[in-house]
This record gives C-alpha cells, structure tokens and sequence, in this order.
C-alpha cells in the first residue's frame, strides 16, 4: 500500500499494516511489542510534547528548516506535534495504533497539522526517496526484534529518504558504563550458558531482554547491541555517519568522541545522511550485511 506522502495539513485514515507473520518467533516479539506500547497506561505515559534539548540542537543543526520528514516510532507524538508546530510537513508512523491515535488527538489540540500511519518500520507504507528527513527517537530500533531486522528497518528507512536526506536516531550501548550494565552482562552470560548447554532460553541473540507474554509491562523486547554495530551497518547501507555523541554530551557541548560517547551512560545520537545523487550510485542500497552472523565479539 501508498500513501500520499504527508503534506497540506490533511489528515489521513489510520491503516493498520499487519505485522509480518513471515518470520517465526521474531514475529511473535513483534506482536508483544505492539501489545506493550497499545497499553492505556503506556500511551499515557508517553503522553507529554516536548522535543529533548538534544533534539531540537541536533534538528537545528543538520535538517532543512522546511521539509516532509517522517516520525517512526512516533508514539504518541512527542516529536511529531512539535516538529509539525516547527513548520515541517511530518508523518508520525507507530506500530501501535493506540499511540497513533492518541497523537492524532494531541495533535488536533495543539493546532499542529500532521498525518498519522498505523506501520510498521520493517515495511513502510511510502514510494522511494519522498522524506527529507528520518526520526527514530527514543531508542525505538532497539524494540525491533533481531540485528538482521533491524538492518532492514535502516535499508527500509534510505529507501524513503530522498538523496541528502537526513536520519537521527537513538539507542543504548552494550558497553555504556551505567547501572544497567551488570544485568546486561548477567543476560550475556545467561546467553552463552544456554548455548554452550544447548537449553533453550527466549533469548537468542546479544543483548535481547524478553519479558513475558502474560506480564503487564511497557517493554516485553528490547536489544541493547554496541553502537559500533549501528556504525558499521550505516556504512554498509551506504549511509555517512555525521555526527555521532551521547546525549549528555550533546547537552554539554561536549565535542564528539566515538570512544567516550560509547562508554557514556546516556542514549547515543546518531545522525546519518543519505548521499546525495552524485554518490549515491557508487553506495549499496540494498547493502546490509546478510552475512554477519550477530556474534557477542561484536558487543565486548
Ligand atoms: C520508546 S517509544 C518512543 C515513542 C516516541 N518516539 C517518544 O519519544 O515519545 C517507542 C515507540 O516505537 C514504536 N515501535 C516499536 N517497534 C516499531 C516498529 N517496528 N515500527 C514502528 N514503530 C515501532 C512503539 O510502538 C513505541 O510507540
């Protein structure tokens, strides 16, 4: 399915874009997800409008100060009301049609025209090279289940970017040094043991965190991998990486510094661009690494 791209201040119908059922027990976790962030309290809880300090540097210093740009994970529209407010022309796309619809409604509110799209990241519901510009905010890749998805979600995301289109995103780090990282390490141990043991255990790849279906949380699937795998699949899709930083960082005015960004405690800012036409034919579009076999080297 098309949809227009988003512009004119009109609204469209909420589509729903079923989950992929194509992929086994990743398509499971996909539906859990779905689940936890359709959970009234959830929706409530992301409820409140405001750009991050971070966010509004970052989109001052690398976006176009007009444009069509798409909100992926877009909640309920955290991002999306403000950046419409802003002047952009803005698409919030979220897998959870409650959040969706929530944000349509803040939105409404606040006078700020916008287009909201039930979808999917893996799969988006747009042509070729329509956004100039890509959010992920707030670690959403991480809750797409497995590193090969979530290559396709970065190849599915330079598709609909326009050449010189821009990307921010955030996540995690394996390695950052904060209070979460005993249990990440636990979880890898947990990880190594099962397969050393060959017992099964839910998770199946570094960095999976998986809660139960008949738990009542927000986040049933979550990967913290290391950004030098985000890194690398960039490069591999084609992407430049522009800037790269932890948030704190960013908010201090820290200079950039992959090392100390990596090891830092808060989320890290990527911001990527799609080359421009000229070198955008020697890139590789389709070019994530099938091969790579996601490896705990990768995240030590
Ligand atoms: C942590 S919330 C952040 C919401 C919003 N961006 C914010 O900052 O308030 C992550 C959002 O990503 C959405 N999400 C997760 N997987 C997705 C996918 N495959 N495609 C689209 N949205 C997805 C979730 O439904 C959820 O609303």
């Amino acid at each position: 399915m098309t949809t227009e791209p988003p512009g004119s201040g009109v609204e469209s119908d909420i589509d729903v874009a079923p989950a992929d059922q194509s992929v086994g027990s990743k398509a499971e976790l996909k539906r859990r997800v779905q689940m936890g962030y359709s959970r009234s309290w959830v929706v409530r809880k992301y409820s409140s409008i405001g750009l991050w300090p971070s966010e509004q540097l970052l989109l001052n210093r690398f976006l176009p100060p007009k444009g069509l740009f798409l909100d992926l994970g877009c909640g309920a529209g955290r991002t999306t009301v403000p950046l419409a407010l802003l002047g952009y022309r803005v698409c919030g796309v979220d897998l959870a049609a409650p959040m969706c619809r929530r944000g349509r409604i803040l939105a409404r509110r606040a006078g700020a025209p916008s287009l909201w799209t039930v979808g999917d990241a893996e799969r988006l519901p747009f042509d070729d090279g329509v956004f100039n510009g890509v959010l992920f905010s707030y670690n959403g890749i991480e809750l797409v289940p497995g590193a090969e998805a979530k290559q396709r979600v970065l190849a599915e995301i330079w598709r609909v970017l326009e050449p010189g289109g821009v990307l921010i995103f955030t996540t995690h780090a394996f390695e950052a040094f904060n209070k979460y990282l005993p249990f990440r390490l636990r979880q890898f141990g947990r990880l190594l043991v099962s397969r050393l043991l060959d017992q099964g255990i839910e998770e199946t790849e570094v960095g999976e965190v998986i809660a139960p279906a008949e738990e009542n949380v927000e986040v049933y699937y979550l990967q913290v991998i290391s950004p030098r795998r985000y890194r690398r699949w960039l490069a591999n899709i084609g992407f430049n990486l522009e800037f790269y930083n932890s948030r704190s960082r960013v908010e201090q005015g820290r200079r950039p510094n992959r090392f100390l960004a990596d090891l830092d405690a808060d989320f890290k800012f990527y911001v990527a661009r799609k080359p421009d036409l000229e070198t955008t034919a020697e890139a590789n579009p389709h070019g994530f690494d099938q091969s790579e076999a996601p490896s705990p080297e990768d995240d030590r």
